[in-house]
């Protein structure tokens, strides 16, 4: 087919990386065992194993007769547990993005986009009837006068996932003193902040809406959706992926309810401990002796910006030649011109693993 061909000649042919065998961050991927330095598995929790639930299916959507127990008991749980009134569980955070930012803001909003905010976030903003306006990126939208409508929605990443920063505390808690709505998408924040509730926890008032997708640190998959009452009765009689969807998977619920233990109690606390340390070992070792600039904002996600989309998979086939799984990440999921190697640090990485990769990039980065 031309586009694809178009797409090869452009070095934007994408396809899944077939992996065998992986056990935590080690696998076999074309014929050679690799570690990742790609996963969004933060703390490792992906491969915890989870006791069977008693059922598979739940059977219809939420609305019909799928509405079960340990839906409602993990969504009372995380609500109580972020610190707000309620919150919705979907099947996945790009159907959550997708369906509650247009439920949720009418014609008469106006919404406020980061510009390199999430294709699920983008694609929410386009399906609903609000006016939209690009904000640069991790600036705070200017506010229009507060006499009740339009109310202003300012949506962002509390970590970017491409970017590994994320707004200022400050700018995001002076939106919602100055009236302004905020809606913050916390798939990269969840599990490593605020004894693993995010950076919206960090927040003097609660964003408007946060949402929490699953399928990061807390190892899982699905997402949360949280906010007050209204806003939630709101969304499970008018997001269309929540209302025209099969009811999430009571194995998927049962394993969150796991995983959301373990987040929020001692284990989680001790890996985030582990993470972090890798964290400052992977940036002293690439920032301090070799000038690589990494985001005020320390998380695991750690963009190294190539530029071209051919210098990007060179060198993620440097690495992978040496043992270290890095995917290139190019256009449309970054902007045109900053294809890069999106390097993640996790718990489960050796301090020596973390040395080893770091200097084999510095390696590959200079050769390619
Ligand atoms: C910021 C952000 N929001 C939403 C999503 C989508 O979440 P899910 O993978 O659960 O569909 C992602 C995942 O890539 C993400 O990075």
């Amino acid at each position: 087919m031309e586009r694809l061909d178009d797409e090869a000649q452009r070095s934007l042919t994408r396809r899944c990386p077939p992996i065998r065998g992986r056990e935590g961050l080690a696998y076999a991927l074309d014929g050679r065992e690799v570690v990742s330095y790609c996963s969004n598995d933060y703390l490792g929790l992906s491969q915890m194993p989870i006791e069977a639930a008693d059922a598979t299916g739940s059977g219809a959507s939420r609305l019909v007769c799928g509405d079960l127990e340990v839906h409602r008991r993990v969504e009372a749980r995380f609500a109580e547990w972020l610190g707000h009134e309620d919150a919705v569980l979907f099947p996945s955070g790009f159907q959550a993005n997708a369906s509650v930012l247009p439920c949720l803001l009418s014609k008469d909003d106006r919404v406020h986009s980061d510009r390199l905010n999430h294709a699920s976030l983008i694609d929410g903003m386009r399906l609903s009837a609000a006016p939209r306006s690009l904000l640069e990126h991790l600036q705070p939208p200017k506010l229009g006068s507060r006499e009740a409508a339009p109310r202003d929605w300012w949506v962002c990443e509390s970590v970017f996932s491409m970017d590994g920063d994320g707004p200022s505390l400050g700018d995001l808690e002076g939106h919602l003193a100055g009236g302004g709505c905020l809606y913050l998408d916390e798939a990269h924040g969840l599990g490593l902040f605020a004894g693993g509730r995010g950076r919206g926890a960090l927040l003097r008032a609660r964003p408007t809406i946060t949402v929490a997708p699953l399928g990061k640190a807390f190892g899982c998959a699905g997402a949360f959706v949280a906010g007050s009452k209204v806003a939630c009765a709101w969304i499970r009689s008018h997001a269309r992926g929540f209302v025209f969807s099969t009811g999430v998977s009571p194995m998927l619920a049962a394993a969150i309810e796991v995983q959301l233990e373990r987040v929020r109690g001692p284990e989680g606390e001790a890996l985030r401990g582990q993470l972090w340390r890798k964290v400052d070992r992977f940036r002293t070792r690439l920032g301090a002796s070799h000038g690589q600039a990494f985001p005020a904002l320390r998380s695991p996600i750690h963009p190294i910006v190539v530029g071209s989309n051919a210098r990007a998979l060179a060198i993620s086939a440097r690495l992978l030649d040496a043992g270290w799984h890095v995917q290139a990440i190019r256009p449309p999921t970054v902007p045109e011109g900053s294809a890069r190697l999106r390097v993640t640090i996790c718990a489960g990485h050796s301090l020596e693993q973390v040395d080893a990769f770091a200097d084999d990039l510095l390696r590959c980065l200079e050769d390619a």
